[in-house]
């Protein structure tokens, strides 16, 4: 418990980081202090906003000599709740917003260094007009920060080609409590020098230090693209035709995503001017996109067609032969590729509105996901055959958000439904060797459930890190372990 009063604290704060930085009315901190979902509501003497890195360093330093929590926080877009406080107040929540500069892009090294706040958007224009790319791309892209995404260690929608945003990082700066900076700002691909600090912050949900900037891989720009939504047989059919689209295409799928009946039913219910892909709402679909970065892919021939749209063509129609896909469109301009896009994105803010969700983010072995999806869609039905089935999302990385919604028009029973539907996801999760948390991280929604399904042995070596980097716990505590 700190001996500091809050006057003192929030005094203190605005003589290191100047008054504008200082945020201590509730008006003011409102936003910085429930989740995105609303889920969690907490409490802080301030949020502090700083702008250099020295200037975390000092807040670190002074958090600790005072023995005072610190939340860290980028966008506040995570799912987890892990960047909202706890309700004791004894908290500083440290917004890295402000610090927002991209300090290099090094295009001989197809590299560029950014600081934490950097919105992901950013980084991706800033990439384009170098005429590179970042592929890191999520719906949150306008809001969330490279900072959270490597919190999280954020996967999105092109993971499938380019890998989560650790595979992405060279390089970060990270600040410990205590106010040490800790230089891994490197933009090397190699480097086996000891312990891999890099890889054990990225991920770690601000547990372990406060990212303040990092080094991120770009790549050769895709010039060339086809983008095809198609109702597919089953989820069986599904990973099939990611298999052929992947070998036809030489690797080149960007993403692949699943996407069932009811993820469109509550979508168009509250977003009908969402055009719908197909005439009709087939049961299972998949959402796919191949790119090329070689302008020849995409030079028209005398069909009005080019090299990676017959690359879809092609796969479609075999796949249509051999019973896999029942119909299917491939977006033929910019527009249309949105149009697809936009119904992909929208989906998690449809389930914000569409009332009480079991929502999950599960990662299985691609042999697995459809005995795996079958299984749970049988215990489903068997609770409640009126809960719509949105198990959707990255088949292309064996992750699946398998959310469940509420019946529509509301369901008063659903909470007590609830852990039912958990125990059965818990239980086939156990059963298929997959994973609780595939991209969204443990926070505080997931940590009593990290703690059932990993060893003693897993727990004790989280613990030890975790007490070696911040021996007194004030580095957002209450995540993960
Ligand atoms: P925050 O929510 O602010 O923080 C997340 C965690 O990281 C917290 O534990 C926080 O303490 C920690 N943190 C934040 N900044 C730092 C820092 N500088 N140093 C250390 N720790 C830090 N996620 C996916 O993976 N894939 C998706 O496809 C995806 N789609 C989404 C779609 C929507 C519409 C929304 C709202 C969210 C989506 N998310 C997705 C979840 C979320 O966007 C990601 O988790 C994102 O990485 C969070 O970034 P943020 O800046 O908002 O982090
Ligand atoms: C998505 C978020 C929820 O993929 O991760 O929609
Ligand atoms: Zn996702």
């Amino acid at each position: 418990m700190p001996e500091m009063t809050s006057d003192i604290i929030i005094k203190d704060l605005v003589s290191m980081l100047g008054i504008k930085a200082v945020l201590h009315h509730d008006d003011d901190t409102a936003p910085f202090l429930s989740d995105w979902h609303s889920r969690y509501h907490g409490k802080a003497y301030a949020v502090a906003l700083p702008e250099t890195t020295d200037q975390v360093s000092a807040l670190l330093a002074y958090a600790d000599k005072h023995n005072i929590i610190v939340v860290p926080q980028g966008g506040n877009t995570g799912f987890m709740g892990g960047a909202t406080p706890d309700a004791s107040g004894h908290t500083i929540l440290l917004s890295l917003r402000r610090m927002n500069k991209i300090r290099q892009i090094d295009k001989q090294n197809m590299s560029m260094t950014v600081e934490a706040g950097c919105i992901l958007q950013t980084l991706q224009d800033s990439a384009d007009d170098a005429g590179l790319y970042f592929p890191l791309n999520l719906a949150a892209k306008g809001s969330c920060t490279i900072g959270g995404n490597l919190g999280t260690n954020a996967g999105g929608l092109n993971v499938v080609r380019y890998g989560t945003t650790r595979q992405l990082t060279l390089g970060l700066e990270v600040v410990l409590m205590g106010g040490e900076v800790i230089e891994l700002l490197s933009g090397l691909r190699k480097d086996n020098t000891g312990y891999d600090l890099k890889n054990l912050f990225i991920g770690s949900e601000g547990t372990l230090g406060v990212i303040t900037a990092a080094t991120m891989r770009l790549f050769p720009k895709p010039v060339a693209r086809s983008t095809a939504f198609a109702e597919v047989r089953d989820v069986s059919a599904a990973v099939e035709l990611l298999h052929r689209v992947q070998a036809a295409s030489g690797g080149m799928v960007e993403a692949f995503e699943l996407i069932p009946a009811d993820i469109l039913h509550v979508l168009f219910e509250y977003f009908p001017k969402i055009p719908q892909p197909l005439a009709t709402i087939g049961a299972m679909n998949v959402l796919m996109e191949i790119g090329s970065t070689n302008p020849a892919s995409n030079q028209v021939d005398g069909n009005g067609n080019t090299p990676i749209r017959q690359i879809m063509e092609d796969v479609l129609e075999t796949a249509f032969e051999d019973g896999l896909v029942i119909d299917a469109t491939i977006a033929s301009s910019d527009a249309q590729r949105d149009a697809l896009w936009d119904v992909r994105e929208t989906a998690p803010e449809s389930h914000k509105l569409a009332g009480k969700v079991a929502r999950s983010d599960v990662a299985l072995p691609q042999s697995a996901i459809a005995d795996f999806y079958a299984e749970m869609v049988a215990g489903i039905k068997a609770i409640d055959p009126k809960i719509r089935i949105c198990g959707y999302g990255h088949l292309g990385d064996g992750n699946l958000h398998f959310n469940l919604v509420q019946a529509a028009g509301g369901d008063p029973d659903f909470d007590a439904k609830t852990p039912k539907l958990y125990d059965l996801l818990y239980g086939n999760i156990a059963k298929y060797n997959g994973s609780i948390s595939a991209e969204h991280g443990i926070g505080q929604l997931k940590r009593d459930q990290l703690a059932k399904v990993k060893s003693p042995a897993i727990l004790n070596t989280m613990r030890s890190i975790k007490s070696a980097l911040d021996p007194k716990n004030l580095m957002n505590p209450g995540k993960i372990i």
